[in-house]
């Protein structure tokens, strides 16, 4: 596919998507989202890309769905095109994806962020859900894990009326990973993405795995998935090579396998 929306590059093993559309603050139409769903599925089956971000620019990480693209559809315009269903996507992605967000992150923009795996924020960066000041909801998530990451009172606010969250306020609720200058920010998610991609692969996806069925299920269904993955883990060549290496005193050699 060809993309005129956002840009790619593998930088080492890690595989950046950068949102392109900066005369609209990077808001999500049809073409971006359909080639932003395209390039994360092609990172995460290249074999050279051990992780993967997303970022947008200094200035927006995405100001939310393409308001101008949607503002005369009727529900069934909105259930055919299948809109926000385009954003559960981000769920199939096996690799470890993290947002390096700088400036806004509203709308769908914040609801796209906190759906990856964790994030790095410029201290620049604003969390927001302003659906309300147009006349709707967040419908990509957001009432839902803002709800579960934040509570319920700090995701009522956001969502019924307009509360942003600062880039410190973000770290201190526990919504991202951690804030960094703005001029490094990028350059911070790719070194925290190499730390990732240097540990026992096959573990990391089961971790991942684990973490996000806590976000899906019951408890018990949770607790389930996390011993089934455990197990399944002492299958693994990388378990053997981490204990022995633990033991031997010495770094694992992980192969992935
Ligand atoms: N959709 C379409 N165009 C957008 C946009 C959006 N979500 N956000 C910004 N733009 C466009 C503006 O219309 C403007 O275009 P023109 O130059 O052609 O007029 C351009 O981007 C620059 O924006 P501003 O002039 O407004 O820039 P600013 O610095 O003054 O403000 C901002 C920046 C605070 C992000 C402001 O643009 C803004 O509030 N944007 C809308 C945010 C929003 O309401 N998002 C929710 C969308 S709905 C949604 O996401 C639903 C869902 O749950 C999936």
């Amino acid at each position: 596919m060809t993309y005129t929306s956002i840009l790619t590059e593998i930088r080492g093993r890690i595989g950046i998507v950068t949102l392109n559309r900066p005369q609209a603050m990077n808001a999500f139409n049809t073409a971006m989202l359909t080639e932003l769903f395209d390039a994360l599925d092609v990172y995460d089956n290249d074999e050279r890309v051990g992780a993967i971000i997303v970022t947008g620019n200094e200035k927006a990480f995405a100001a939310g769905a393409d308001i101008k693209e949607m503002a005369e559809a009727t529900p069934f315009d909105m259930i055919g095109q299948g809109r926000v269903e385009k954003w559960d996507r981000i769920r199939t992605i096996k690799k470890v994806v993290i947002a390096a967000v700088s400036g806004w992150a509203l709308g769908g923009g914040c609801e796209f962020a906190i759906s990856c795996d964790m994030i790095v924020a410029s201290e620049t960066a604003k969390f927001g859900q302003p659906e309300i000041t147009i006349g709707v909801i967040p419908g990509a998530g957001g009432t839902q894990r803002l709800a579960r990451l934040l509570g319920k009172n700090l995701a009522m606010e956001m969502v019924i009326n307009n509360r942003t969250l600062t880039a410190p306020e973000a770290l201190q609720f526990g919504l991202v990973n951690r804030v960094v200058p703005v001029d490094g920010y990028l350059t911070a998610a790719v070194a925290f993405a190499e730390e990732i991609d240097a540990r026992a692969p096959l573990a990391v996806r089961m971790a991942k795995d684990s973490v996000n069925a806590a976000f899906e299920t019951t408890l018990a269904e949770g607790l389930k998935a996390e011993k089934r993955n455990f197990y399944t883990l002492f299958s693994t060549e990388d378990q053997k090579e981490g204990m022995k290496a633990f033991i031997e005193k010495r770094k694992p050699n992980w192969k992935g396998r």
